[in-house]
């Protein structure tokens, strides 16, 4: 198993850097970070598998990230993607040769086995965890979008392999956004010191309208038709609770400091033209000690959008970001950059310092806690957290999503039928 820890011999502490260098001081007052001896330079190599909207986005958010800390250059030397063009086409935004650009279901197996230090994931999320492992365990440090599976195995599997990361001394960001951004940050500092006295209940949001959808061309095959439509697809997105509400849900498990025992809840499809997702959720989401957190989330064109979180407390309340009407409590100078390049400054800074980040844990337990709700909805049966995680006599324990990551690996998948849905009292 490879350790992919970078030399720390050169790094100095910030204090004793600009005591002795003109270019560290210089490279403060830039806004940079300074983490090695002056005139140091540092190369790491990156890789991204997933060239669609997101993992481009990435990408450059990764390649900015790198220009805010002083010393440090990016590589990228390896893209994959279900497409070939389209790894070749991220590929070629940076001059990378077709030969460094892998395409297919195995894409990834590929890309894995180059020199990358750090890979990007950025495929639909009932990937991740085949594809968080596989990185893991080519000791590769990673930067994954949200939600990290679609089902119960898929999240245990990133807890696992995000043990490994932690054991190898590897590097693991997630795309949760929230946690790196400094208004968050600033008023979870503030609640998690009582400045709201304790949570007792709240509402999050993502109410919004329709995301786009794919029909199925007369010659494609299934595979190549889901991985196109997969924001349709219950087994390739979780559904639109897990796709995308599941930021909002992070919030509240890190503003109350732990994932909910249980969820109950309702929703339905109403105007989705493909695929089997439901068009709107609601779920109560029992906190224990008597804390409940009302979930709502809705794709429907011409409905009321909001997407935030809220907070009661019992001396006080707030929104996720701001408006926090209790103590005044002073948290730290949080860097103030927009957060899709925070989340990479910040795991490269602890790839480079040796003290690497590793919230696989956090983002597993947001996304199971969508999933929780999903299952909740599709079902109409009360899940408790111990269903997915504990208790292999539960239905939902080992319940696996198919197709699943592993058949896309070789020919033969069969796309579910589009329209068909779950039915709640009957599943
Ligand atoms: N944090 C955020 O704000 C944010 C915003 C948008 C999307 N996302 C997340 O990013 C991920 C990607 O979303 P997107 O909008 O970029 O979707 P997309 O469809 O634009 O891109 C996904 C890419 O992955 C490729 N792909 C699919 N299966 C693959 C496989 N097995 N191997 C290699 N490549 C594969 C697809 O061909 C496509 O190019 C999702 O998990 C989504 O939830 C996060």
């Amino acid at each position: 198993m490879k350790n992919k820890s970078v030399e720390a011999s050169a790094s100095v502490s910030r204090r004793d850097f600009i005591k002795t260098s003109a270019a560290g001081a210089a490279a403060i007052l830039a806004g940079k970070s300074v983490i090695f001896a002056a005139g140091a330079k540092r190369k790491l190599k990156i890789a991204l598998i997933g060239c669609g909207g997101r993992g481009n986005g990435a990408l450059d958010n990764c390649m900015e990230a790198a220009t805010n800390i002083d010393g440090l250059e990016l590589e990228l030397v390896a893209t994959a993607d279900w497409f070939k063009q389209k790894a070749e086409s991220t590929g070629g935004r940076f001059k990378l040769p077709p030969s460094k650009c892998f395409g297919g279901g195995n894409a990834y197996k590929q890309l894995l086995e180059t020199n990358a230090d750090v890979v990007l994931i950025a495929t639909s999320p009932n990937f991740r965890p085949v594809h968080f492992e596989a990185a893991v365990k080519a000791g590769k440090h990673v930067f994954m979008e949200k939600p990290v599976a679609v089902d119960p195995p898929g999240i245990r599997k990133i807890i696992e392999a995000g043990e490994l990361a932690k054991k190898n001394g590897l590097g693991v960001v997630a795309g949760t956004q929230r946690r790196h951004q400094a208004n968050y940050q600033r008023i979870q500092y503030a609640v998690e010191r009582g400045a709201i006295g304790k949570i007792v209940g709240g509402c999050v949001w993502w109410c919004g309208g329709a995301l786009w959808y794919q029909t199925k061309k007369a010659d494609e095959s299934d595979a190549d038709y889901m991985v196109r439509n997969w924001v349709s697809f219950t087994e390739m997105s979780g559904d639109h609770i897990v796709e995308q509400h599941v930021h909002n849900l992070d919030v509240a498990n890190w503003y109350i400091g732990h994932p909910p025992d249980n969820a109950l809840g309702f929703g339905g499809r109403a105007r989705r033209k493909t695929g089997n997702q439901f068009d709107f959720f609601s779920v109560d989401y029992d906190y224990g000690d008597g804390v409940h957190i009302h979930s709502m989330c809705r794709q429907v064109n011409g409905t009321d959008g909001d997407v935030r979180e809220f907070f009661a407390g019992t001396e006080g309340q707030t929104m996720g970001g701001g408006g926090l009407k209790g103590k005044d409590i002073k948290a730290p100078d949080y860097p103030d950059r927009n957060a899709y390049v925070q989340e990479h400054v910040d795991l490269l800074e602890s790839i480079l310092k040796n003290e690497p980040l590793n919230e696989a844990r956090n983002v597993a337990e947001s996304t199971l806690t969508a999933i929780m709700g999903r299952i909740s909805t599709y079902t109409g049966k009360l899940v408790r957290w111990k269903d997915l995680t504990e208790n292999t006599n539960s239905p939902w324990y080992n319940l696996t999503l198919t197709p699943a990551a592993l058949d896309f690996e070789s020919p033969g998948v069969v796309a579910p039928p589009d329209d068909i849905v779950a039915i709640p009292g009957k599943d």
